[in-house]
């Protein structure tokens, strides 16, 4: 068949998947969600989506799979492309089977070749029980470029239904994950599989929802109120890694001398601080809800994006934990990997004490933050903002391990330990004076950041108010740094 009747065959077809692409609507309208189809568009430039392998099709028992439960295609964001795969719920729970699998490695290999982001908008049970084996191969085959292409092009992740097995090992393995709150789940196996095997009955959200992942397992880097906010952070996330070179705007200009409370141990929050340093609006924060007494994420800083990683003395007084830890590591390693320079801004006073933090390997897992930051070339910058004690201000991006700058603010501490620790074992034959006058003489004569800088271990003291000036300029000076890298395989990160 050729000529007019293959093309009225060809509109046929096309109208059949229009009219099927209204019942998919209502499917999925009727779960609170969008379909494949609408998700590409939200999340694309208008007009911008060019579709592949429409016609690819599976099928079960005599139905035939459209799509075989996927859309695959490419796109802009702000200009920018992209390579997005968009799985279809209403196709066998957007199961995985053979020609899926083929079609999102396909997808995946063309996102390295054009070097572009690669985004899975995931909505899957997972292999297709039906297909057995074939779907696993077909997983092994994505889970192999994942890991190929990790460090080679961003990939990103949007869960938005109940995501289980193979769908969800494959979003772990990419760099970030973004769950939509109540509407989206992750899990090895589902609530009824779970029921099955063990006679337990579970929430799908206790077990997998977004919160508990944002929150506890870490799995979810950022969360979204619905399918748009989703759509919306990814958007924001793609420009962020755009350079920008007009319409920059500093920060609203308050002056940061009177941002530390008078008293030492009184907490405060860093956000304050880096939303007065920071291209006014620019900061997207990851893991938000995941060890909050550390801070990261990316921003503008003149028109440049920077990831920042930052302690939060508002949250266990900014101590640096296991849960901390793998997060601050993870994101200096994307920064690295994809060149964003990092700002460390630092008030520490060490790594979280206790039994519980040690059995639970507090060592090997603060040790990933030391491998990071000295294992990563791009441009380090730190500022000291209150103090900096013991191991973790070696780890944070010292000069040491590689920053290319260290700056702090006046009457900032830098020592070998909090002055707690050190007056009592200095001055403990000094009876006649307090606790607080031993701690405050030991401040003075050792951990005042001026002592530091004598050692020339702090490149300047500066204002605070200089703060984003010198930055600016930091930054430019170091922009096209280059450092060879000793010749090896890998190095082998503690895990
Ligand atoms: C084939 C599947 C499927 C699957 C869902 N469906 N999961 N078909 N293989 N894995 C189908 C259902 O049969 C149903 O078809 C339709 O999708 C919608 O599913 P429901 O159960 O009605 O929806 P819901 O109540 O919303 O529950 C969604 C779900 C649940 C939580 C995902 O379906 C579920 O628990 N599925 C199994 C999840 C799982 O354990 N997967 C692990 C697979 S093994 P009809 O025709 O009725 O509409 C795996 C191993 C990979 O992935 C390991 C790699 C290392």
């Amino acid at each position: 068949m050729h000529g007019k009747h293959a093309l009225e065959n060809y509109q046929k077809q096309m109208e059949q998947i229009q009219a099927e692409e209204e019942i998919k609507k209502d499917k999925q309208r009727h779960k609170g969600k969008y379909s494949a189809r609408e998700r590409v568009e939200m999340l694309l430039d208008p007009d911008s989506w060019t579709e592949f392998q429409q016609f690819a099709s599976g099928s079960l028992s005599d139905k035939t799979l459209v799509n075989d439960g996927v859309i695959i295609g490419v796109g802009t964001i702000d200009g920018r492309k992209v390579c997005v795969f968009s799985q279809d719920f209403t196709v066998a729970g957007g199961s995985l089977g053979e020609i899926h699998a083929k079609k999102i490695s396909w997808l995946m290999d063309l996102a390295a070749d054009m070097n572009v982001p690669l985004i899975g908008l995931n909505d899957s049970g997972g292999a297709r029980i039906q297909e057995g084996i074939s779907a696993l191969e077909g997983y092994g085959q994505i889970f192999e470029r994942n890991v190929k292409y990790s460090g080679v092009i961003p990939q990103i992740s949007v869960i938005l239904g109940p995501c289980a097995g193979g769908a969800v090992y494959s979003p772990a393995l990419t760099d970030f994950v973004l769950m939509v709150e109540k509407s989206s789940q992750m899990f090895i196996t589902g609530p009824k599989v779970v029921k099955a095997m063990s006679g337990v009955a579970i929430e799908a959200e206790a077990l997998g929802g977004a919160y508990m992942h944002a929150s506890q397992s870490g799995n979810a880097h950022l969360t979204a109120i619905s399918e748009e906010e989703a759509f919306k952070k990814v958007r924001k996330l793609i420009a962020l890694w755009t350079p920008q070179t007009h319409h920059i705007k500093a920060p609203q200009k308050t002056s940061l001398i009177n941002l530390l409370p008078a008293h030492h141990k009184k907490s405060y929050d860093m956000h304050t601080v880096i939303s007065s340093i920071i291209d006014e609006d620019s900061f997207l924060e990851i893991h938000e809800k995941f060890a909050r007494n550390l801070i990261v994420g990316f921003a503008r800083l003149n028109g440049r994006c920077i990831g920042i990683v930052a302690n939060n003395p508002k949250v266990m007084a900014g101590c640096i934990d296991l849960d901390a830890s793998d997060k601050c590591a993870r994101f200096i390693r994307f920064c690295d990997a994809f060149e964003h320079p990092i700002l460390v801004l630092e008030d520490v006073s060490g790594f979280m004490p206790g039994l519980q933090q040690e059995q639970a390997g507090l060592i090997r897992h603060g040790a990933k933050i030391i491998y990071a930051f000295a294992e990563a070339s791009v441009p380090k910058i730190t500022v000291i903002i209150r103090k900096a004690y013991g191991g973790a201000f070696v780890a944070l991006n010292s000069k040491a391990i590689g920053a290319d700058f260290v700056y702090a603010w006046p009457g900032s501490e830098v020592s070998v330990m909090g002055p707690e620790g050190a007056a009592a074992i200095l001055y403990s034959d000094q009876s006649q004076k307090s606790k607080e006058e031993k701690m405050n003489e030991y401040r003075d004569q050792f951990a005042d950041s001026r002592h530091a800088a004598q050692k020339a271990l702090i490149d300047e003291i500066i204002h605070p108010d200089d703060t984003r000036k010198r930055l600016i300029m930091s930054f430019s000076l170091i922009q096209s740094k280059k450092r060879s890298i000793l010749k090896k395989k890998h190095g082998n990160m503690p895990l």
